[in-house]
């Protein structure tokens, strides 16, 4: 077969038979790699063929009953409330993370406790089988049920699993698979495409639970082709900050179910247990409560959660003080500060300013605004804020305090865990039970300042 020099966009797989700087259909930037995947040349359409393809009976939408789709439970309560439940036979599934984060220990485990019920198979292209049972055995997985294959070969994989017909199926990792048909190297975008739209063909074919391991690159994305993502039914992240022992799995796509879930695991000596009361983890109450410090009532997906924002003010020898957010938006901040100083005249111009979330939780909701304002005036006034205190709530650029979503389930999670003062947008207080006194409702940034002094 013919071999030519074709280029390949890494973001869209977008295909060029010159190089340039910028993909032309995706607009992304030096993503174009030169690749000698064989073109295979495109055959017309030929009217003759057609003619004789039957076309499909449409339907009338309402005349179509949904079956209620079962779904396997993977015996990991945290990874099954990210999956919307379980693993609905026929899906394909991708779990991207850094390398060493536990996504291999995270699936043998989940395999382990699916293979009680169903036939699982574990195809592994980056450990040999040996490594696997050492795995397994640090586990407590005695792996009766469980099959293992060393193998990264398409074809050859696609054969195994047509023998032992498993009905869930763990490929770790995508990268490391190639098939033979092309000749561009395992991880290259050709390769990934091509070796992942198999296994999708084999899911949707056989009705297989198909679990996909992805490498992430540098920049925190899934390495490979972007249409990765697309081609799957659901994509989860395995993060966490490799110094603590926490982990999250994050749903960012899911056919089955909401996105934006997290579940909550702890890496142990003993592999991933799950922490299924994330809110008592994350904040550290040992230690006595420090000016800078509040609790935010945090949502993540449907969960609530709470989570500790600090905040560092102090003065800057630095013509252009520093602003540095870690698990927040920057641009969040820059607006807070803004609005501090217009609406509370609390002018930070000369300060540096650091706010950081406690545990390597990212938080991208505006409810967080108020716990923000919160602590960096608390910081820069030098005033502690009662360690029974937790908030919520949004700014808008004209100072008011904006109601957020929820509300009334982040109230309770706080009172759940004993917090007994919470400060929250006064339009979020008409659900709230009037009896409970310590709710302090806000509708203004300007109140705040008087509230802290009146809190601490
Ligand atoms: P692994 O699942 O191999 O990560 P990945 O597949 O994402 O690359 O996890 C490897 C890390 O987890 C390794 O640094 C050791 C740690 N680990 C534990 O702390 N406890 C355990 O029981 C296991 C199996 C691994
Ligand atoms: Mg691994």
């Amino acid at each position: 077969m013919a071999t030519k020099s074709v280029y390949l966009c890494s973001q869209c797989a977008g295909q060029f038979p010159k190089w340039a700087g910028q993909c032309q259909d995706c607009g992304a930037w030096n993503t174009l790699t030169e690749s000698t995947a064989p073109v295979t040349a495109k055959t017309a359409i030929s009217k003759r063929f057609t003619e004789f393809i039957e076309p499909k009976a449409a339907q009338k939408l309402s005349s179509i009953q949904p079956s209620k789709t079962f779904r396997i439970a993977s015996g990991q309560g945290e990874l099954d409330r990210v999956l919307g439940g379980g693993l609905v036979p026929g899906s394909v599934v991708l779990i991207g993370g850094d390398p060493g984060i536990g996504k291999s220990t995270l699936l043998l485990q989940a395999l382990s406790s699916m293979s009680e019920s169903v036939s699982v198979l574990y195809i592994s292209g980056e450990e040999s089988v040996e490594q696997i049972a050492l795995r397994a055995e640090r586990l407590g997985i005695s792996g009766d049920n469980i099959e293992i294959v060393a193998d990264n070969m398409l074809e050859r994989t696609l054969n195994s699993c047509q023998q032992i017909h498993p009905q869930v199926l763990v490929i770790d990792s995508i990268q490391t698979f190639y098939s033979d048909s092309f000749t561009s190297s395992p991880g290259s975008v050709t390769q990934v495409r091509e070796t992942a739209a198999a296994f999708v063909r084999f899911a949707k074919q056989t009705g297989c639970v198909v679990m996909l391991i992805g490498h992430v690159t540098k920049e925190g994305a899934l390495a490979g082709p972007r249409i990765l993502e697309h081609m799957v039914d659901a994509v989860l992240y395995f993060e966490g900050d490799r110094s603590s022992s926490f982990r999250l799995i994050r749903g960012i796509k899911n056919r089955f179910g909401a996105v934006n879930e997290i579940g909550v695991f702890a890496m142990t000596d003993q592999g991933l247990k799950e922490v299924s009361n994330p809110s008592a983890m994350f904040i550290s109450r040992q230690c006595k409560f420090s000016a800078g410090s509040v609790v935010l009532a945090a949502m993540e997906g449907t969960r609530p959660l709470l989570v500790e924002v600090q905040a560092l003010v102090d003065k800057s020898p630095l013509a252009n003080p520093r602003r540095l957010t870690v698990g927040l938006e920057p641009s969040r901040l820059a607006m807070i500060l803004a609005v501090l100083h217009r609406h509370s005249g609390c002018s930070l111009f000369d300060q540096d300013v650091f706010v950081n979330v406690i545990g390597g939780v990212r938080i991208v909701e505006p409810a967080a605004d108020l716990a923000i304002a919160m602590a960096i005036l608390s910081s820069f006034q030098n005033k502690v804020l009662p360690p029974g205190l937790a908030v919520f709530g949004e700014i808008g650029l004209t100072g008011e305090i904006r109601p957020v979503q929820r509300g009334q389930e982040r109230i309770k999670e706080a009172a759940k865990l004993g917090f007994e003062q919470i400060l929250i947008p006064r339009a979020n207080t008409v659900k709230t039970a009037k009896k409970n006194k310590k709710i302090y409702p806000l509708m203004h940034i300007d109140q705040i300042t008087s509230l802290i002094r009146e809190l601490s």
